[in-house]
């Protein structure tokens, strides 16, 4: 299944999984998935690349968001055959009657919920084999540092201390004074029951027969899968390539580096602009003023006719694009 080549906010944070479809649903086809659940839709953009491939493997797709936004509210118009639950994860796995093939978990990334979400998993589980668990972000950012679009919805007991409305580069554990923006984040990077990837790690070893593959592209796509599947080897042969490769981690930690580049500067030219907008406001307030008249005609007088400004250059100056 491709992606028509493109990535699907270029010049922005290329957030969808979307952007790697074409190595995630070779490994749907080859785990046999018949049913799938997307937690965490936002607009739609994997949903409806998984749709088109469901068109051809003839699996049913439903897809979880709290918060719909009307792209995602288009996309279930257009496609009929997608069920939306609007809800959360943990909510919406308590209310299917049993585990669909394959989910791909993409909600709030921080610790809690995502260890909710896989014990709940585990639980509907049983003592059957545990579905084909996608899992995006779990590289830089929040491979080890929570992020909360709900706060509420964790106890504050097992929350990490928290920033609100901070920035946080690569490099720094802490916060940054610039960098990718956060409403709300772990103000620390690191350290126990922080961030994606260490909810996966402690779910593995809370649960044995679990391999993990992950895809260091685009935040990173992680994949894990019961190694007793029947169809285990063909998805470790299908994502080994890609499995950390380094190739793929150091363009990723390039295009990183370029986001948080491009917000700093961007925050750079909000605060020039807003620098400027005040030095237009005191030139026209001067230019208007009839003292301004009389310091003209009074530096014309000193300067001999060389006068140090004059009214014309200020408004030349203002009317500039
Ligand atoms: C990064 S976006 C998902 C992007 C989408 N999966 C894609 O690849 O195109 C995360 C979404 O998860 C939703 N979300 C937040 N908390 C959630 C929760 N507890 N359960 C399910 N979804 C959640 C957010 O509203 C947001 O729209």
């Amino acid at each position: 299944m491709e992606n028509n080549g493109q990535v699907t906010d270029a010049l922005q944070w290329g957030y969808s999984l979307a952007n790697v479809s074409e190595i995630m649903t070779p490994c749907l086809d080859a785990a046999g998935v018949k049913s799938l659940l997307e937690i965490g839709s936002y607009a739609g953009e994997l949903t409806e690349v998984l749709l088109e491939w469901a068109e051809g493997s003839g699996a049913t797709v439903a897809t979880v968001e709290p918060l719909p936004p009307d792209r995602l509210r288009d996309l279930v118009r257009r496609r009929p055959e997608l069920e939306l639950i609007e809800d959360t994860g943990v909510g919406a796995l308590a209310g299917l009657s049993e585990l669909p093939d394959a989910i791909v978990i993409d909600g709030d990334h921080n610790y809690y919920t995502l260890t909710q979400e896989l014990d709940k998993i585990a639980e509907m589980a049983g003592d059957q084999a545990l579905p084909l668990l996608l899992f995006h972000d779990v590289g830089w950012p929040h491979e080890r540092r929570d992020t909360y679009y709900a706060p509420d919805r964790v106890p504050e007991s097992e929350r990490q201390p928290l920033a609100k409305d901070c920035t946080i580069a690569p490099g720094n554990p802490g916060l940054s004074d610039g960098g990718l923006p956060y409403e709300y984040a772990a103000a620390f990077e690191g350290g126990p029951k922080n961030g994606v990837l260490t909810a996966i790690e402690d779910f593995m070893k809370r649960n044995e027969g679990l391999e993990l593959a992950t895809v260091p592209v685009f935040f990173g796509m992680g994949m894990l899968w019961p190694k007793s599947a029947p169809w285990a080897d063909e998805v470790r042969e299908l994502i080994a390539p890609y499995n950390r490769n380094p190739v793929m981690e150091r363009a990723e930690a390039n295009r990183v580096a370029h986001l948080v580049r491009g917000h700093v500067d961007a925050a750079t030219i909000r605060e020039q602009q807003a620098k400027i907008a005040r030095y237009e406001e005191l030139l026209g307030r001067l230019l208007s003023s009839s003292s301004m008249g009389v310091a003209e005609r009074l530096t014309k007088l000193r300067q001999r006719g060389n006068p140090v400004f004059t009214r014309q250059e200020i408004q030349d100056l203002l009317d500039q694009e």
